[in-house]
């Protein structure tokens, strides 16, 4: 059985073939143009899509050793994300399975996130929480089986992401300045400087007043010596990382000790950042957590964690029909 993915949310084409559950290929192609504007710009994230999607798929298809008439179904990401990226994969993906007359699978990017740990071993046993992290979303998701998911906590302004990368702005990083941060952490003293954790109900997260924190006390640095950030970068985002992966940690504690769930993972595009990964592994073992974290070709957007998810939908003949349109807000 074999499935084509197409990724095409934000600023990544992305197209994956599957066969019963293994991935074959996994092509991505990323917008570079956005660095030029230092965030992503939605109309021209449309127009490389369409410049991108018919070679991308092209090679996917190559690469896996699978024609066209091969296919058993076509998957796309519905949502969420923006919408005329989306539909740029949506027309696409309805329009291929349209001509080869074989069924359509719509799938959530969130979701497929989660489902990148799936892809290959060791797989978290159910029912597993999730830290979900990236440019858009963060989400602590309590995951009962592949296709059955409840979230439980998640920010109610900013994604993580967003905070990493606006911060990452304000010291004239490029975008997107998330990669950045961390790699400049790694020579610095987490410990530098010291930021106020916000206090949030529950399982939720807020990151706008900590990024406002970030502004207010780079601005006074910088008006006491104007050399500031240059002379202390590494510290500056050793102290920045330190602070929004406590954040992310301290909820996540809350959400094993109220759930009783041992079985931890995590997943999307901050998912990836050497900090997070390290201080979970650590507080893994402190509390006897079993940890999960994804390959870094599975953490940021991919059409491999879009096709994981087709593939159980396709278990469940879960498939939609010709009329779906894209959804810039898609809730599980
Ligand atoms: O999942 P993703 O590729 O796209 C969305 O669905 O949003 O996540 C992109 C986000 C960006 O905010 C990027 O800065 C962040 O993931 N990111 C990182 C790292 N790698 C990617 N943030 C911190 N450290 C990293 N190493
Ligand atoms: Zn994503």
């Amino acid at each position: 059985m074999n499935i084509l993915a197409i990724e095409s949310s934000c600023d990544e084409t992305s197209a994956a073939v599957i066969t019963n559950g293994e991935i074959r290929s996994n092509v991505v192609a990323t917008q570079l143009i956005h660095t030029l504007y230092g965030g992503v710009v939605p109309e021209l994230a449309s127009r490389a899509h369409q410049q991108h999607i018919l070679p991308v798929v092209d090679k996917a298809l190559n690469d896996a050793k699978v024609t066209k008439k091969g296919l058993d179904a076509i998957a796309f990401t519905r949502g969420p994300g923006l919408l005329g990226a989306l539909l740029v994969g949506t027309s696409f993906a309805k329009s291929m399975a349209l001509g080869l007359g074989i069924p359509l699978i719509e799938v959530n990017h969130m979701q497929a996130h989660v489902l990148a740990h799936f892809i290959s071993d060791p797989k978290p046993a159910f029912p597993f929480l999730c830290l979900t992290v990236s440019g858009g979303h963060t989400q602590i998701v309590k995951v009962l089986s592949p296709l059955d998911m409840e979230i439980i906590g998640e920010t109610r302004d900013d994604a993580v992401g967003e905070a990493f990368d606006k911060t990452a702005k304000l010291l004239d990083l490029p975008y997107p300045g998330g990669p950045l941060i961390d790699k400049y952490a790694a020579e610095g003293n987490p410990g530098a400087y010291a930021f106020p954790l916000p206090e949030m109900p529950g399982l939720d997260f807020s990151f706008s007043g900590i990024k406002t924190s970030f502004m207010y006390f780079l601005q006074k640095q910088v008006r006491e010596n104007p050399a500031f950030v240059s002379e202390n970068l590494p510290d500056i985002c050793a102290s920045i990382q330190f602070t929004l992966v406590n954040i992310l940690l301290k909820k996540l504690k809350k959400a094993a000790r109220e759930t009783g769930i041992k079985e931890i993972a995590i997943a999307g595009g901050v998912s990836a950042n050497s900090g997070l990964r390290k201080s979970l592994l650590e507080l893994g073992q402190t509390l006897n957590w079993n940890v999960y974290i994804p390959a870094f070709e599975y953490c940021t957007d991919n059409a491999a964690m879009i096709a994981i998810a087709a593939h159980y939908k396709y278990l469940e003949s879960d498939f939609c029909d010709q009329t779906v349109s894209p959804l810039a807000r898609m809730d599980f």
